[in-house]
């Protein structure tokens, strides 16, 4: 496992790591309601794609609580109780749903929380604590997911031992081990004393504040780079391979992850560098058929002006800041998922 934890569930509320702090302060922030959630996914206290499904889940769970929490001691009827669900469960969903439109991780979770049923006399008792283990079994699986997905990518990639990698798909950006960053975790577990490239990841810098702490923490060799720099590296260094996170994964095989990825794409099937998405299946998305059709996040302008308070821009300037980008299937050597190495389009839709 990774020697932190990025949200736990204790006592009632949602306990997060505060990623925005990082790598200089260690803080947890308590997420004790429906807004506290929605908050700390829109400002990024937690981010990647599976960590905020994760989040959303507890979010909704909380949701539920303060809706239920008001008719506990009152005599209410089933049919008071069925309106009250009705309107609030849609309302919660879209509160969460809002939050970050491209990672469809999100959206899945919020879709497995409601699947459990309510709407029967005897059930609705005690929904509540069905949701409630509804989200801490969503936190577990994504974390067994990725485990499983280690031993896969380690089984497959064999001695790979030098690495590069965008953003941060570690156990900060899951409920606990990490896609790419699980998969090198894996490896260096069988005893290969794997390297790794991050990228700095402009521009909220997910690979140099998050990615560089947690594989130093977890002594992975780590040696940071500017993303400019990924050409360069890849013509004058052996990397065996390019391990991403991802976003979200069409039908026809593109991957959207963190904006500089496409670009990283190109470079390495230029440079004969493998490049390989690794990703749980509550990523994939075959209701969307082309990576272009997927909405992407586009940020504060202020994020491109500079970072933590501290501009470098003139003030009036534009600026065009898109949090991703797609990458077409034509670059992707492999997606590493749960249930094996996904080759192309068609076997995603095998394996489905
Ligand atoms: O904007 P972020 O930090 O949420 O973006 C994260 C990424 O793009 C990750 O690569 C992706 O979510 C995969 S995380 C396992």
């Amino acid at each position: 496992m990774s020697s932190f934890k990025t949200m736990e569930w204790v006592d009632g509320s949602l306990l997060l790591l505060d990623q925005t702090k990082l790598p200089h302060r260690e803080e947890i922030v308590v997420c004790s309601s429906l807004e506290d959630v929605c908050m700390a996914i829109k400002e990024m206290v937690v981010r990647g794609a599976p960590a905020i499904g994760c989040a959303a889940a507890f979010g909704y769970l909380l949701g539920i609580k303060a809706l239920l929490k008001n008719q506990k001691h009152k005599n209410i009827t089933y049919k008071n109780h069925y309106d009250i669900l009705f309107e609030g469960r849609k309302t919660i969903y879209q509160a969460l749903h809002k939050t970050r439109p491209t990672a469809v991780n999100l959206e899945w979770a919020l879709k497995q929380m409601e699947i459990v049923n309510w709407e029967d006399q005897e059930l609705i008792n005690d929904y509540e604590e069905k949701v409630e283990a509804r989200a801490i079994s969503l936190l577990q699986q994504d974390i067994d997911t990725n485990l499983k997905i280690g031993e896969i990518g380690a089984n497959f990639l064999g001695n790979c031992s030098c690495v590069l990698t965008h953003c941060n798909a570690g156990g900060l950006a899951t409920g606990g081990y990490g896609t790419a960053l699980g998969v090198i975790r894996s490896i260096k577990n069988r005893g290969i004393d794997i390297e790794v490239f991050a990228t700095e990841t402009r521009p909220l810098l997910q690979g140099a504040r998050l990615t560089a702490w947690e594989l130093a923490k977890d002594s992975i060799q780590v040696t940071l780079i500017t993303d400019g720099m990924c050409g360069a590296l890849m013509r004058t260094r052996k990397i065996d391979a390019v391990l991403v996170g991802a976003d979200r994964i069409t039908a026809n095989g593109d991957v959207v992850n963190k904006i500089g990825t496409y670009s990283i794409s190109v470079l390495a099937k230029e440079s004969g560098v493998p490049f390989y998405a690794v990703a749980p299946w509550s990523t994939i998305d075959l209701h969307t058929s082309q990576g272009d059709d997927v909405e992407i996040e586009e940020r504060d302008v202020k994020e491109v002006m500079g970072f933590g308070g501290n501009i470098w821009t003139q003030q009036e300037l534009k600026i065009f800041n898109p949090a991703f980008d797609v990458t077409p299937e034509k670059y992707i050597s492999g997606i590493i998922t749960e249930k094996g190495v996904i080759r192309n389009s068609r076997e995603l839709l095998d394996r489905s």
